[in-house]
């Protein structure tokens, strides 16, 4: 068997988009893996800026609440120099009846070269690349993929171990409400795509048995079960505004089988790590305990959404250009 190495070189990426990760391979996320390791020390200079993007524009279309994504994009925007513009749809003109699709076309006046989009119906991305010339970067849609946040969360895992030898042989563990999670649909691809195993938990109206229709994917209802021998342990957020009914008897019975907890992190690996992509409840789905000790990256993953998101707009913008010019 050809073992892939650690950090192979970068290869050229052509994509004009960043809808999902269905299409990009192994390779390519690592290339935005190293690309955000340089973006990285950009933000640690005593000048946390670059000229890389100077005369783009980039625009952020966001139709549900957001502070990580939204902040982090604009912070990830600045610090390559582009001119940013936010569109805030609770203060937009969609409340006096404008369509989805005028309200492009009019922003589209102001000429942004990348929009960068969230939404709660799952597909508005996909539909706005056939309105646009522009990139198209998913900031989230419905229930369907978050990109940039399974990016940064992997990112995260490779970077905190000094030692990382690659993410073959390695288990994350993801926990919670699986059903409404583009968070947890997007880490399932690239964790799988990457080499690692990754296990599912939660209560059988949580998790549907399709979710692990993938080669490296497994499902259990047993937290134990699906703790063991873990290298990270991601919890993920109740998401009650997704929800038509409660798919559970009562946060009590959540609390007491599926919150992750000190006493069941000493199931997973020794080093193993404590995630969440946040927003959390805090003692529901991750005691409040566990969410602010050593072992948690979870501040780290926040840090790490400037990084990563600078490598995608800079990937998207400046390398498809140089391909294209070639
Ligand atoms: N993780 C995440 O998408 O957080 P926000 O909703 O705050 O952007």
């Amino acid at each position: 068997m050809e073992l892939t190495p650690l950090n192979p070189p970068n290869v050229p990426i052509t994509h004009h988009h960043l809808l999902d990760l269905n299409a990009w391979t192994a390779d390519e996320i690592h290339t935005v893996f190293n690309t955000a390791d340089e973006m990285a020390q950009i933000l640690q200079r005593r000048v946390r800026k670059a000229p890389a993007l100077q005369g783009f524009t980039v625009c952020s279309l966001f139709f549900e609440n957001s502070t990580r994504t939204s902040m982090s994009f604009e912070r990830a925007a600045k610090a390559l120099s582009a001119d940013v513009l936010s569109f805030r749809a609770k203060s937009s003109s969609l409340s006096k009846g404008e369509s989805l699709k005028d309200t492009l076309r009019t922003i589209e006046a102001y000429q942004a070269d990348l929009y960068i989009v969230r939404h709660r119906a799952s597909g508005v991305p996909y539909q706005l690349t056939r309105w646009t010339d522009a990139c198209i970067v998913n900031a989230g849609d419905g229930r369907r993929a978050h990109p940039t946040q399974a990016l940064l969360d992997a990112f995260t895992f490779r970077n905190t171990f000094p030692n990382f030898d690659g993410f073959a042989g390695k288990k994350l563990t993801i926990v919670g409400d699986l059903m409404h999670s583009r968070v947890a649909r997007s880490n399932i691809r690239l964790w799988s795509k990457l080499g690692a195993e990754v296990t599912l938990c939660g209560p059988r109206s949580l998790c549907p048995a399709s979710l692990a229709d993938t080669p490296n994917v497994s499902l259990t209802h047993n937290l134990a079960e699906a703790v063991e021998g873990a290298h990270a342990v991601m919890a993920v957020r109740i998401q009650h505004e997704r929800m038509q009914n409660s798919l559970f008897p009562s946060l009590a019975e959540y609390q007491a089988r599926y919150q992750v907890t000190p006493e069941i992190m000493k199931q997973a690996h020794p080093d193993a790590l404590v995630m969440h992509p946040g927003p959390m409840n805090r003692d529901v789905e991750i005691s409040g305990a566990l969410a602010d000790c050593e072992r948690s990256v979870i501040e780290q993953q926040v840090a790490n959404g400037v990084p990563v998101r600078m490598a995608v707009l800079y990937t998207l913008l400046v390398g498809g250009r140089q391909k294209a010019a070639m």
